[in-house]
């Protein structure tokens, strides 16, 4: 197959990018996003911020925007983000205790609610571990109480029972590292428990400090043995690699739950991590680079 998502979907994968709604009218981005791509996560668009910008008040325009469109142009979407320290109003960022907890709740449902039936997995929780250590980051919504991961999973099902139901993180490729055992720990509780998870997230933000490892196959393979799909939702490796690109899908591809890869952008310039850093697919001029064929090939079998 000659694009990125028709030879993804010959395994019955998605190969998928984040799209930010203020670059629609790039015809060259478009143009690539349109043709190489069939799953879309909004960067921004559907975070807390943006969608509950005041408490009860919730605004999806932007969010729209993007999933328009996604579904316009024959793309399904991924739900990006609702229960998260980062990126949150400032109204909710003054909250604390059972009115935050509220309040979380609230806006899962408001969310979910105005989605319902459309979104094929929601980032439910994001972000919810501490770098080190292994245990949970410190946040508003950690000292809400432990249990409020679990909560907010719960309150997902019931708001949307179509959609799959993902928790996503960064740094949990590495299978030796505490944090990604941390996770590991949570979802297997989950699981032993009932609690309604049904896909975890590696993001796979690929860089010196948190290189890809060999040991990535075993991390997709664990979560998967675990009951769980495992989506790569934020792929981007600083500096390109093409190697290292290839590894990476040829990773997903060994372990049948591994149901998708989104890369976190289109062309380099279109990167959070700026364009000098050349961490895509595409080259800032919109040129396939050689990561571009890497994935390709390995997606095509080669
Ligand atoms: O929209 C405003 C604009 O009005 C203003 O002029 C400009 C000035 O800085 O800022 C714009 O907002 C920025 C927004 O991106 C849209 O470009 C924010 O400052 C900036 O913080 C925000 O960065 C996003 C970041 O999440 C915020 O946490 C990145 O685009 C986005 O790629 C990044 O994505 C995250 C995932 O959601 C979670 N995992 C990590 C990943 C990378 O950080």
């Amino acid at each position: 197959a000659g694009t990125l998502g028709a030879a993804a979907a010959q395994s019955g994968r998605y190969f998928g990018t984040a799209i930010a709604s203020g670059k629609l009218g790039d015809s060259a981005y478009t143009t690539i996003a349109n043709r190489e791509f069939d799953m879309v996560t909004a960067e921004n668009e559907m975070k807390i911020d943006a969608t509950e910008p005041n408490r009860g008040q919730f605004n999806f325009t932007s969010g729209d925007r993007v999933y328009n469109w996604a579904v316009q142009n024959g793309k399904r979407v991924r739900g990006h983000t609702l229960a998260w320290h980062s990126q949150q109003p400032g109204w909710m960022q003054s909250l604390s205790g059972s009115s935050l907890r509220q309040a979380m709740i609230d806006h899962i449902n408001g969310v979910m609610g105005h989605y319902k039936g459309k979104i094929y997995a929601w980032d439910v929780v994001n972000e919810a571990y501490a770098d080190s250590g292994g245990g949970r980051r410190d946040s508003n919504l950690q000292r809400t109480g432990n249990d409020w991961i679990e909560v907010a999973f719960r309150t997902a099902r019931a708001a949307d029972p179509a959609a799959k139901l993902c928790y996503n993180d960064y740094n949990i490729d590495n299978w030796t590292w505490a944090k990604t055992q941390g996770v590991y720990n949570m979802v297997r509780d989950f699981k032993s428990r009932g609690v309604p998870i049904d896909c975890v997230g590696l993001q796979s933000h690929f860089n010196s400090n948190s290189p890809y490892n060999s040991n990535y196959r075993t991390t997709i393979q664990s979560f998967a043995a675990l009951g769980v799909d495992v989506q790569i939702t934020e792929l981007d490796i600083q500096g390109g690699s093409a190697t290292t690109y290839a590894n990476v899908v040829n990773d997903c591809l060994a372990v049948p739950r591994c149901t998708g890869i989104t890369v976190w952008g289109v062309r380099d310039s279109d990167s959070w991590l700026g364009a000098n850093t050349t961490p895509l697919l595409f080259d800032s001029s919109g040129n396939k680079k050689a990561a571009y064929t890497a994935v390709l090939n390995a997606l095509n079998g080669g």
